[in-house]
């Protein structure tokens, strides 16, 4: 076994899912070290990831927490460089596109350890939106760059970028692979919920653009007031406070069936029972098609263009009367393609990471 360090880095829920297939397979093949950066902390945003997973436990949790992105991400960083300074490492993994990848990617390009990017190559296309900025700047410090399709090649070589892209595919293609079975044997989410296998719809609604906007978020929730299904909302901690600070929560409650945020096992189960989402999450609009269901994503652009031009993902902006149309639309779904992979893309990043230690 190599004796060079990987220093992995995460910090918010969807990157504890990503990591998963990945750490345990490179906890095989060479000594992982991994950082936890505290950005997401409630116990359903974070603990809940790694004790129903198999996620190794970080060797340093930085405890960073919430604050404005300059803020955050300056402390990310102050405590990051001196992780790395203590571990020395030969590579830095980093997952996806938030405030910690970020952070990771411009210590280790400062200190000039090379950086080995999950989920490269993914573009919005909107440069207001925070995580556009941290995935374009991450994916020019990386040496390694692990992209789930053929797209995202073409859109980093339009970037001048061709030199260390891996095509994996999507490693949350393998982790929804990994737990679907476990989800439907141990879940018991949907009694919980009061709903019936394909009499619901699953919600989910946090991204910056639709949160702090109070116009943009009354819509969202206007259009799943009227859905013609309750309505099943899992509420980040950052939307439950937009909705209270705008005076939305009181219908919210009332009118839709709100969870707190929910471990992977019980929110795949209500993904893969559900009629269809409605999200504006990059994750769960690929889960979606993976589990079959029928995907409305509540924003004016995506990542993930190809769910969109298979015909089961709509991209419907927050226009309340759009909303209620997506929601009620029966119409035959094409035939599913295969995207994104196999459901091996953590062995092909693994491979490529030792490869280049
Ligand atoms: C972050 C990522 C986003 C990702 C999302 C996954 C950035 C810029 N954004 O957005 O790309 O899609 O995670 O969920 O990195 N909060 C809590 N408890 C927690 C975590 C957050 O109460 O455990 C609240 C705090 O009020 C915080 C707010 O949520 O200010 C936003 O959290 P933050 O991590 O800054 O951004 P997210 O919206 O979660
Ligand atoms: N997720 C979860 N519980 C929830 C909502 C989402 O486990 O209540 C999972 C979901 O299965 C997906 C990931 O969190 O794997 C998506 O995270 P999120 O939507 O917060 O972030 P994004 O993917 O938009 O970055």
């Amino acid at each position: 076994m190599p004796t060079q360090t990987v220093l992995s880095v995460v910090g918010a829920r969807p990157q504890f899912i990503k990591a998963f297939p990945v750490s345990r397979l490179l906890r095989e093949r060479c000594s992982e070290v991994l950082v936890h950066t505290g950005q997401h902390y409630d116990f359903g945003m974070s603990d809940v990831f790694f004790d129903e997973l198999d996620i190794p436990t970080p060797e340093y949790n930085l405890g960073v927490g919430s604050a404005s992105h300059a803020e955050q991400t300056a402390e990310m960083m102050r405590k990051l460089d001196e992780v790395v300074v203590a571990e020395n490492p030969d590579l830095v993994l980093v997952y996806g596109d938030t405030n910690s990848t970020l952070a990771a990617t411009l210590v280790a390009v400062k200190r000039t350890i090379p950086i080995a990017h999950v989920e490269a190559g993914l573009r919005s296309g909107d440069w207001s939106m925070p995580e556009e900025v941290n995935r374009v700047l991450t994916d020019h410090c990386s040496s390694l760059l692990f992209v789930p399709s053929d797209l995202a090649v073409k859109t980093l070589a339009n970037e001048g970028i061709t030199a260390g892209v891996v095509v994996t595919g999507d490693v949350m293609y393998d982790a929804i692979t990994l737990v679907r079975d476990r989800a439907r044997d141990e879940s018991t989410i949907l009694d919980e919920a009061g709903v019936e296998p394909g009499e619901y719809i699953l919600a989910t609604v946090h991204r910056q653009a639709n949160t702090d906007d109070p116009a943009r978020l009354e819509r969202i929730v206007r259009g799943f007031v009227d859905a013609p299904l309750p309505v099943v909302f899992t509420v980040h901690p950052r939307t439950e406070a937009a909705l209270k600070r705008n005076g939305l929560w009181e219908l919210t409650t009332r009118e839709l069936i709100v969870l707190e945020p929910l471990g992977y096992l019980d929110f795949v189960r209500l993904v893969d029972d559900a009629d269809r989402v409605a999200t504006d999450s990059g994750g769960v609009q690929k889960e979606a098609f993976y589990l079959d269901t029928r995907c409305v994503t509540l924003r004016e652009e995506t990542e993930w263009v190809e769910t969109i031009e298979s015909g089961w993902n709509e991209l419907v902006g927050t226009d309340t009367d759009a909303i209620r149309t997506a929601l009620r639309r029966t119409d035959e779904l094409p035939p599913k393609p295969s995207l994104y992979g196999d459901g091996d893309a953590a062995r092909r990043i693994v491979d490529a990471v030792v490869n280049a230690l």
